[in-house]
């Protein structure tokens, strides 16, 4: 009889943990058949009633078919984790309906996309880019720049000091760099040299108490004013079109003998307009022949090598290729102005 009924408990356990629903429900079914007041349980009770012969026997069986069903419930838990996971999964699939998260795409800054060109345009010809300090002694800035304390070209920038007596101070150009590059490296140098400037001025649609330059230097055996009139043709050509044109105004640099001032034609070709203010030229860059004084102030012996530099403020060309005539924006960082470079990368 109790054989019978322990037969009939496996089956209905059997077919019930196959059938569970869930796992939940599955836990059920193993505390009703397994469980301390469960059906395997109670029927050991039964064993009361057994012979002595037959109680270890039904012993064993309860055993076996405990065993058993022990198996059978982790293999239908098995079972029933897998079907839920993979529900889980196919619930959560992907709804290509759904609109895509925008990613926003940074902007390079207008300044640095005119500093990549440039590098990118002379690093044809050999040059490499050097930075320098912002903060500079005068020395660097002045000085070995042929400008001695007394020499009224200081006045043609206008200088934010930090300390005087030695005299500290935000460089008013990139040419302090030169001076730097010069003082450690024998030529041959052919390099270029960004970076941000600072001068004591109003600030306006035109000009700025903080602005960058970008610096050529060339300094070699038997360089002349033709290699420079050569090198910046080529560079305007490259940077503005081919059919850019260029002229050379004479001009007054004091670390530049002779120098010049370097206009390119305007895009108006010649007809007049608002930008080049009829004139047909927009001037774009100082130059000149690097003055021997300079070449021997940085221990450069000027008897056996010359060169050349050349540098112009970025906001201005920037101005001129991006047509943004405001200087001002350049640093404010209005995203509004900025996002709109995203496009040009
Ligand atoms: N440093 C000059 C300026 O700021 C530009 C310049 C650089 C001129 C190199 C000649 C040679 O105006």
């Amino acid at each position: 009889m109790s054989t019978q009924k322990l037969d009939s408990i496996k089956d209905n356990a059997l077919a019930a943990f196959k059938a569970a629903p869930s796992s939940k429900d599955l836990y059920d079914l193993k505390v009703q058949y397994l469980g301390k007041n469960g059906s395997l349980t109670e029927i050991m009770k039964e064993m009361a009633s057994l012979s002595k012969e037959e109680k270890p026997l039904f012993g064993k069986k309860v055993n076996e078919v405990k065993q058993l069903l022990e198996g059978a419930y982790l293999e239908a838990e098995e079972a029933l984790k897998k079907k839920e996971i993979s529900a889980k999964m196919s619930a959560e699939e992907l709804d290509l309906t759904l609109p895509s998260y925008t990613r926003s795409r940074g902007a390079q800054h207008p300044v640095y996309m005119v500093v990549d060109e440039i590098f990118q345009i002379m690093s044809r010809l050999g040059y490499s880019v050097r930075t320098g300090p912002l903060i500079e002694k005068d020395y660097y800035n002045f000085e070995a720049l042929n400008i001695p304390a007394d020499h009224p070209a200081r006045d043609m920038q206008d200088t934010f000091f930090i300390e005087k007596n030695p005299d500290i101070l935000l460089r008013t150009h990139t040419s302090s760099v030169q001076v730097r590059v010069m003082e450690k490296t024998q030529p041959p140098i052919r390099m270029i040299m960004p970076g941000r400037v600072f001068r004591n001025e109003a600030i306006s649609a035109r000009s700025h108490c903080f602005f960058h330059q970008i610096e050529g230097l060339y300094i070699d055996k038997n360089v002349s004013f033709a290699d420079l009139k050569q090198t910046l043709l080529f560079f305007a050509k490259e940077y503005f079109g081919t059919e850019t044109q260029i002229r050379l105004r004479p001009s007054y640099f004091p670390f530049t003998e002779p120098s010049a001032e370097m206009d390119i034609s305007c895009t108006c070709k010649g007809k007049g307009c608002n930008l080049c203010k009829y004139t047909g030229w927009l001037e774009i860059l100082g130059c000149g022949m690097v003055d021997p004084n300079v070449l021997d102030f940085c221990n450069i012996d000027s008897k056996t090598y010359s060169g050349f530099a050349f540098g112009m403020g970025i906001e201005r060309i920037a101005l001129l290729k991006y047509q943004v005539k405001d200087i001002r924006i350049y640093s404010e960082n209005d995203i509004r102005f900025l996002r709109q470079f995203s496009s040009v990368l």
